[in-house]
């Protein structure tokens, strides 16, 4: 008998988890509803990064070269050469690209629980097994030691997002270091630092320790989500093997000129940081006046303990979106207990309606 399709599958295509993206298509049909569970940025691009695509678009029939000019002042930016940054669609295909480099099935890859949701499926698509240890209760800082002490010798690649989604801690340096000195390869994920001007990069890390990759995004503080850009730093070994694993073309011309004209002007980004900035703080006093517990955040989200009202995160949810007509995002339960979620700053008028919503549903 004919084998069926999915006989034809890899096994791990489709027992992998699934990245859910079904929100996308509700947001876009509806924008009028506020988009406060994406870690997006609600500042829309300045028109000198829209001129500068529009200008690109002139050569759009033309290959992409290999952007030298904008890798050198990446590169500078962090006091790294043009041969220590490879360029690509938003750091989503970082993700992609570093298991494909270091798992074969069965191998491990380590990396704490809640975490960004894409990191397992991507490791999953290649035979490999994710091991999450949970974070640690009351204050949801990374268990260092029990992250530690999962690795054996099938641990080929390990995740440290600095700082963390969606907890949005910091790890002490001393801890970092702990997981450089063990050699594995380490990915130190820097998607939200930039909301940190006062914060240096890891990035120095890689001179002592070759193993260890840095992941940055223009999706958050630079507001690229939908342009797609991002960089891997790294030693020119380890930047070799991603630009081999990336499709050489993965850059649009378009995508680069926004980065390079957005480098340009950091009075943009500046302005996006300190709306954040600003919210965040604003958020943070609000909920913890209706008596929630909002995580210390560093990033453009603020995971809230809602646990003590006895309200399940699906109830939080589904009654910002009836009262207030925003969006919030669902966290799953941590160690056993419901009533997470997380809100991201939206435009003011959005900010107002989940404070308006807040004070209505907790007080
Ligand atoms: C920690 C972390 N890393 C990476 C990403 C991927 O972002 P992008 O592919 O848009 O750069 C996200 C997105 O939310 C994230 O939270």
């Amino acid at each position: 008998m004919a084998k069926e399709l999915k006989d034809w599958f890899v096994p791990w295509l489709l027992t992998s988890r699934e990245y859910n993206v079904g929100i996308l298509d509700k947001a876009w049909a509806s924008p009028e509803k506020g988009r406060l569970m994406l870690n997006e940025n609600p500042i829309p691009p300045s028109d000198k990064v829209i001129n500068a695509v529009a200008n690109v678009m002139k050569h759009g029939n033309w290959y992409p070269d290999s952007f030298l000019r904008l890798r050198t002042k990446i590169g500078k930016m962090y006091g790294l050469g043009p041969d220590n940054v490879a360029l690509c669609n938003g750091s989503s295909e970082i993700i992609d690209a570093m298991m494909r480099i270091f798992l074969q099935p069965g191998d491990e890859f380590i990396l704490s629980t809640p975490t960004f949701e894409l990191f397992p499926p991507r490791a999953e698509l290649c035979g490999g097994k994710v091991v999450q240890i949970p974070v640690r209760k009351g204050d949801l800082q990374y268990d260092v030691d029990g992250m530690l002490n999962a690795i054996n010798k099938r641990t080929k690649l390990i995740l440290i997002i600095n700082p963390n989604n969606p907890t949005g801690v910091f790890i002490d340096d001393k801890d970092l270091i702990r997981f450089c000195e063990i050699g594995v390869p380490l990915c130190v994920d820097e998607a939200y630092l930039d909301y940190n001007p006062d914060r240096p990069s890891k990035a120095p890390l890689i001179k002592k320790y070759p193993q260890v990759f840095l992941s940055v995004t223009f999706s958050k503080a630079y507001g690229f989500a939908g342009i797609r850009f991002g960089f891997v730093l790294g030693t020119k070994e380890m930047i070799a093997a991603f630009k081999r694993m990336f499709l050489p073309w993965n850059v649009s011309v378009m995508s680069a000129a926004a980065a390079e004209a957005i480098l340009d002007n950091p009075e943009e980004v500046k302005a996006k940081v300190k709306h954040n900035n600003k919210w965040m703080a604003i958020f943070t006093e609000e909920l913890k006046k209706v008596g929630l517990k909002p995580y210390p955040a560093h990033g453009n989200y603020m995971l809230i303990d809602a646990t003590m009202t006895g309200k399940t995160t699906e109830q939080i949810l589904a009654a910002a979106m009836d009262m207030e007509r925003i969006f919030l995002k669902k966290i799953g339960e941590i160690r056993g207990k419901s009533g997470y979620f997380r809100v991201t700053p939206g435009k003011d008028e959005e900010n107002e309606r989940f404070l308006k919503f807040i004070r209505a549903y907790f007080k």
